[in-house]
């Protein structure tokens, strides 16, 4: 099987693209190669992690497009003049359009700091996740990696993964340990998909061994 090429989305930190680097780098992500980062976010510390480590950094500017159909269709034509065949949401914070989701379905995958269909939806990024958690007083919460569909945290998910919530959590101890585990799931399951072992049955996504 062909190597896949790899584009990751990000607006901010990007320690999920990072743990993408590094699974390529360690072995841990097969069959892939990371070919481009691309931000809405100038200052996205995504941006200099990826020049540091030798990827194109593409900062695609939303104020430069009439509306998100436009800014969609700009970034979309970045990722097919390299030829890409998987797009990583590794906190991306701008909607994708119907016609992006179209382009690559079930080649987009998205991290999520919740159990999914928990805390998940419009607006629920960044802290305002964990606080509900902490709020609504749940015992355990986690993390998601799932396929982008049209709407908002609703595609077919890959994996998950508990995390317990403790009685003397934060939001900031919290997110910190659900971190952690997104750090083995997105590799884990960029993994899977570049070695083609996920097929999907309606809304379910079998992992099979290759
Ligand atoms: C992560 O919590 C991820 O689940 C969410 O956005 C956050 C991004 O963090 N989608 P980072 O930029 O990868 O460090």
């Amino acid at each position: 099987m062909a190597e896949k090429r790899i584009a990751v989305l990000a607006s901010g930190r990007g320690t999920n693209l990072q743990s993408v680097i590094d699974g390529i780098k360690n072995g841990n992500i097969n069959n892939a190669v990371l070919q481009l980062v691309v931000s809405d976010n100038e200052r996205a510390y995504a941006l200099e992690r990826a020049m540091a480590n030798g990827i194109e950094a593409l900062w695609i500017n939303p104020r430069t497009f009439k509306g998100s159909e436009d800014y969609n269709d700009a970034i979309l034509e970045a990722l097919r003049k390299r030829r890409i065949d998987l797009v990583v949401l590794a906190g991306y914070m701008k909607i994708l359009s119907a016609a992006f989701v179209r382009a690559y379905r079930d080649a987009i995958i998205n991290i999520h700091p919740s159990l999914i269909p928990s805390f998940c939806g419009s607006g629920y990024y960044g802290e305002r996740v964990h606080r509900e958690v902490l709020e609504y007083g749940v015992k355990v919460t986690g993390a998601t990696v799932h396929f982008v569909d049209e709407g908002t945290d609703t595609g077919p998910i890959i994996l998950q993964q508990a995390v317990e919530v403790l009685p003397e959590d934060t939001v900031d101890s919290l997110a910190k340990r659900v971190l952690r585990i997104e750090h083995i799931l997105l590799p884990r399951a960029v993994d899977l998909y570049c070695r083609g072992c996920l097929r999907k049955e309606e809304r379910r996504v079998i992992i099979e061994a290759n």
